[in-house]
């Protein structure tokens, strides 16, 4: 089958690689004429576990294409996912221009029927402002009555770091459509990844819409709600840790992401649950937990800080930091709404200076702090520590795991660990003769 795929971001190039690698003929267009030269010449502007040898094989095959022709592509394919960006606006909602842009764009070229597929995380409401703006442009070319369309909302569920076995072994595939034919369309595209059972679930499109908005605000509340949760436990001397194992084994709860740490960071949780907030304004809703997620997430960025000050009372000027990790998670080399970030650059305001390490993200942070003369991005986890007075552990890489901790002593100017993921035994630490802060562990 044809598939044109608009934006040759994250989850363009995921969606668009992933159909390739099952045979279709795919055709990734982007405006950014760096980004498609890259593409062209086989480097993949995103690291993302698999996916340059993914990209690399479908394009020597020839089943994987990349233009900046944007009418090329509206010719290409039966199928064109919209799958740019969504930017938060200054209000917090999703701006929608480029979103737009593509639409008018099919609008403009498309001389044949069409399934316009939006991808990309639009707010409720989305799919029927793209049907206008495509129709609008037909009404120009007086081919309203002549030519046809759908739109489907189908959102990715894609997480950064197994986004190809995400999208190879789906858990649903969410399609929103008012056309029955639509759905069976985009059942056969995905018939390849919906093999051992049914994982289609069909609906209308508003509803699939908010589906993507209210599965990641429901993922977001669990983690600030287990990291309001560790910092009660802290204060009432028991250890989240103990209580979150407890709390798992309830299946209504389940063990899944109820992890405490220093925040959810990343491009999904902190766009999608503001986002959210505002759609619930604009229809006059109050939406109170979603306000308090969002709160909550907010402080406990700081609360590394926090330790950070009360340990040395306030006295950070002159003091150097090593950190350990500042993608937003493991396996990603993104730093959108890090919690290193908050950290940093708090350090940083209070006379502090940083020597950090990430095994991806080190080209991210030099891009994003160039100019910062407190910071060193140092080449491994122990050059970090050389002369510094604390350890910070930010985001929980498998090389962190299970460190030497005598190599740690030794580099340390104190033995001092401030821990945001909760990554080491307390009592471990206790007998190794290392002063050591988690999150919610208050024995
Ligand atoms: C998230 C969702 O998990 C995906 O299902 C969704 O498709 C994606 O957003 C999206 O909307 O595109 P992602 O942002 O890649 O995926 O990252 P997650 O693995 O969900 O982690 C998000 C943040 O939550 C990270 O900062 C992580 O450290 C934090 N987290 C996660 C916790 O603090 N505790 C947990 O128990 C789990």
């Amino acid at each position: 089958m044809k598939v044109t795929i608009f934006g040759s971001g994250y989850v363009g190039l995921v969606t668009g690689t992933c159909l390739a690698e099952v045979g279709n003929d795919v055709l990734c267009v982007d405006v950014d004429e760096r980004k498609i030269n890259m593409l062209n010449n086989g480097e993949s502007p995103i690291y993302e576990p698999g996916l340059d040898d993914l990209i690399a094989r479908n394009k020597a095959e020839g089943r994987l294409r990349f233009t900046t022709d944007i009418a090329e592509g509206v010719g290409h394919g039966l199928f064109q996912f919209i799958a740019v960006g969504t930017p938060p606006d200054e209000d917090g909602s999703a701006d929608l221009q480029y979103v737009l842009s593509v639409a008018r764009s099919i609008g403009e070229h498309m001389d044949d029927y069409t399934v316009v597929i939006d991808k990309s995380t639009v707010p409720v409401g989305t799919a029927d402002r793209v049907k206008s703006a495509i129709n609008e442009e037909l009404e120009k070319r007086a081919l309203t009555s002549s030519l046809e369309f759908d739109v489907v909302s189908n959102p990715e569920f894609l997480k950064e770091g197994a986004a190809i076995d995400d999208f190879m072994k789906p858990e649903r595939i969410i399609v929103g459509t008012d056309n029955p034919r639509t759905t069976e369309l985009i059942r056969a595209l995905y018939s390849p990844f919906n093999r051992s059972h049914d994982r289609l679930i069909a609906m209308d499109i508003r509803s699939a819409e908010l589906t993507k908005y209210a599965s990641n605000a429901m993922l977001a509340t669990k983690i600030s709600f287990m990291n309001e949760l560790a910092n009660l436990a802290e204060r009432l001397d028991a250890d989240i840790e103990k209580v979150r194992i407890g709390m798992g084994s309830d299946p209504r709860i389940g063990y899944h992401f109820i992890y405490p740490g220093c925040g959810y960071g990343g491009s999904c949780f902190p766009k999608d649950v503001q986002a959210l907030e505002r759609t619930a304004r604009e229809v006059d809703y109050d939406a109170r937990l979603l306000n308090a997620v969002e709160a909550v997430n907010y402080r406990q960025k700081q609360v590394l800080v926090d330790k950070i000050h009360n340990h040395f009372e306030g006295k950070l000027k002159g003091l150097t930091f090593a950190v350990w990790g500042l993608a937003f998670k493991p396996n990603t080399d993104d730093m959108r709404e890090a919690p290193s970030r908050t950290l940093m650059e708090a350090l940083w305001k209070a006379g502090a200076s940083v020597q950090a390490y990430d095994p991806e993200a080190m080209g991210e942070a030099r891009r994003l702090y160039s100019e910062r003369p407190d910071l060193e991005l140092v080449d491994d986890p122990m050059s970090a520590l050389k002369g510094a007075d604390a350890l910070v552990v930010v985001t929980e890489w498998p090389k962190f795991r299970s460190p030497d901790f005598d190599e740690i002593k030794r580099n340390l100017n104190t033995p001092l660990i401030f821990d945001g993921r909760n990554l080491y035994d307390p009592a471990q630490m206790k007998d190794a003769g290392i002063a050591y802060y988690a999150i919610g562990r208050g024995l």
